[in-house]
């Protein structure tokens, strides 16, 4: 199955909050998105990912047959770091398996490298999320290491992996 990303439309707060109302996928993120999640957080979220600095902040939609089926932003990080950014994504539930979430990071990272100046996108998957781990690499990204005892999740002491792509490697 083909995705497509897209700019978010404001429109898409009632797909969106279907799909990031899963604690399955809460799990595997960092803290500070609520549980329920509601149409009103999705449509704050769209917001202020349609206000962003655009040059620092890209975010799409990733949509698949016309509809939301994930989310997925590339964030620059700032002072010396400012060529480098962080990479983000989820795929909803019911989507899962379909290279969505591959196909997803493969765009997103092709446009950050074609349109900005960034040349290191990172991402850090919790070392148990297997699936997550595999995207990064069927996307062509390079384990570079584990992030020992380096989170507390759902009260876990949790390892992370570090995984980047340098533009031109992809
Ligand atoms: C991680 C996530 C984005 C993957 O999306 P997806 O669309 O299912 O990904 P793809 O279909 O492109 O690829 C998934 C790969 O992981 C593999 N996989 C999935 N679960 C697995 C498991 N438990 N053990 C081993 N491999 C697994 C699949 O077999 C597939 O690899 P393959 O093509 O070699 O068979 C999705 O599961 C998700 O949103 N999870 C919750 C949020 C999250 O983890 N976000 C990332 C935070 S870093």
């Amino acid at each position: 199955m083909e995705c497509i990303l897209r700019k978010w439309k404001i429109e898409d707060a009632k797909e969106l909050a279907e799909l990031l109302n899963n604690p399955k996928i809460l799990d595997n993120l960092r803290d500070g998105l609520p549980y329920p999640y509601t149409r009103k957080d999705a449509e704050e979220y769209i917001s202020s990912m349609l206000s962003a600095d655009k040059d620092k902040t890209f975010a799409f939609a990733i949509t698949a047959d016309g509809r939301v089926v994930g989310s997925i932003g590339i964030f620059r990080c700032d002072n010396i770091h400012f060529r480098t950014a962080e990479m983000g994504y989820y795929i909803g539930e019911p989507y899962w398996g379909k290279g969505m979430g591959t196909g997803a990071v493969k765009q997103a990272c092709d446009y950050v490298f074609s349109n900005t100046d960034i040349i290191r996108i990172f991402a850090e998957p919790f070392s148990h999320n297997t699936a997550s781990c595999r995207v990064l690499e069927k996307a062509g990204f390079v384990f570079e290491g584990l992030l020992r005892s380096n989170a507390v999740k759902n009260g876990r002491v949790i390892d992370m992996k570090m995984y980047s792509l340098i533009k031109g490697e992809q």
